[in-house]
């Protein structure tokens, strides 16, 4: 969609952010079909180390094998269904805690006490359901879709865009991470996330603490590619939250619920969201530095932070879900300004029609 295709657009009907059966259709058309965050490879540094997670209602984990390499499986014991980990940790041996079934970091059942004489017992057919595990950038994903394009040929150019953005990218690891029920559809939250029109109003501390609101801008990444890119120079003002110098504002939205973004002079940090249900959401907002180590500045932007923008945020889409609720909301026009600039809202009209597309409409 280029940006005059957007003018004359209609925010979405409520039905898209309000109707459980367009959100069961979505559970199977979306969510099970894209590539959904699952941790920074940073959380799993060593063989045996897991960390689980869940895709709406089916449980997942990470797990690093032997050979430095990385697996995921639904994690749910193939005896009679009792989850196998929790949060995250180091495993040698998976080991059930309902019976004690065991199964080896590759997936594979090593033991099932009382099954050796056992007729028709066959222990090596028996493994964990293994889900598909991407990374891009050390960003690790996961699709329950076996048949789904890989995240290089579902984002092409957006890996070499970020590392372009942020060369010191691979020094990242995890370091902290806060998140928070939203009390939302999980498309108002991203919606809020993709446009700025709102930041002047809303976030007045962003706008004079982090980038130059003049010079914001976002657009779709390219044409056929579901992901958005925002631009900004950095706050060089006196309201500037830290020593912005040395490199500019940039984010990358990877449809449909994560986006990476570094801030100035290279704070890499993330959002990520996990839908609970219609109404629902968990947004996550993690931090990623060099080997993890949180510094008085970093830990100063992350309370700012958390503190300024994201609570202001949590406020403006629990609102919103209510007010796209009265029987007074006609859809009204999308702010659609060619050029782009930090008051437009094409960014919104992409996302509709990407949902409109999943949602089987
Ligand atoms: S359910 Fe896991 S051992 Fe029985
Ligand atoms: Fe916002």
């Amino acid at each position: 969609m280029n940006d005059m295709a957007a003018v004359g657009r209609r925010a979405l009907s409520p039905n898209y952010y309000r109707d459980p059966e367009v959100f069961a259709r979505q559970r199977e058309g979306l969510f099970f079909k894209t590539w959904q965050f699952a941790c920074h490879e940073s959380r799993v540094p060593g063989p045996g180390d897991y960390y689980a997670f869940s895709v709406l209602d089916q449980d997942l984990f990470v797990i690093r094998q032997k050979d430095g390499s990385l697996r995921c499986f639904y994690n749910v014991c193939q005896h009679r269904g009792h989850p196998l980990v929790e949060e995250s940790g180091r495993a040698r041996l998976l080991v059930c805690p309902y019976h004690a079934w065991s199964y080896g970091l590759d997936g594979g059942l090593k033991g099932a006490h009382g099954t050796k004489d056992q007729p028709g017992f066959e222990r090596s057919r028996i493994c964990l359901s293994r889900v598909r595990l991407d990374s891009l950038a050390g960003f690790l994903f996961v699709n329950l879709d076996g048949q789904a394009p890989s995240l290089a040929e579902t984002f092409p150019g957006v890996e070499a865009a970020i590392l372009e953005a942020c060369p010191s990218l691979p020094e990242r690891a995890f370091a902290q991470e806060h998140e928070a029920e939203e009390f939302c559809n999980w498309l108002i939250a991203v919606e809020n996330y993709n446009e700025c029109y709102h930041c002047r109003v809303a976030h007045p501390t962003f706008a004079a603490g982090v980038i130059d609101p003049q010079s914001y801008d976002i657009h779709p990444f390219a044409e056929g590619v579901k992901s958005l890119r925002h631009t900004a120079k950095a706050q060089s003002g006196k309201g500037a939250w830290y020593d912005t110098s040395g490199s500019d504002y940039a984010s990358f939205y990877l449809w449909p619920a994560f986006s990476l973004q570094i801030y100035p002079s290279g704070l890499v940090n993330a959002y990520h969201w996990r839908p609970r249900d219609v109404a629902n959401t968990v947004v996550h907002r993690s931090w990623y530095s060099k080997e993890g180590v949180i510094d008085d500045q970093l830990q100063r932007v992350i309370d700012l932070d958390r503190d300024t923008t994201f609570a202001e945020d949590l406020k403006l889409v629990k609102r919103i879900q209510r007010g796209l609720g009265s029987r007074g909301y006609t859809p009204g026009p999308l702010v659609i300004n060619p050029e782009g600039g930090i008051d437009s809202e094409h960014s919104i009209a992409a996302l509709h029609d990407w949902v409109r597309e999943a949602s089987g409409d």
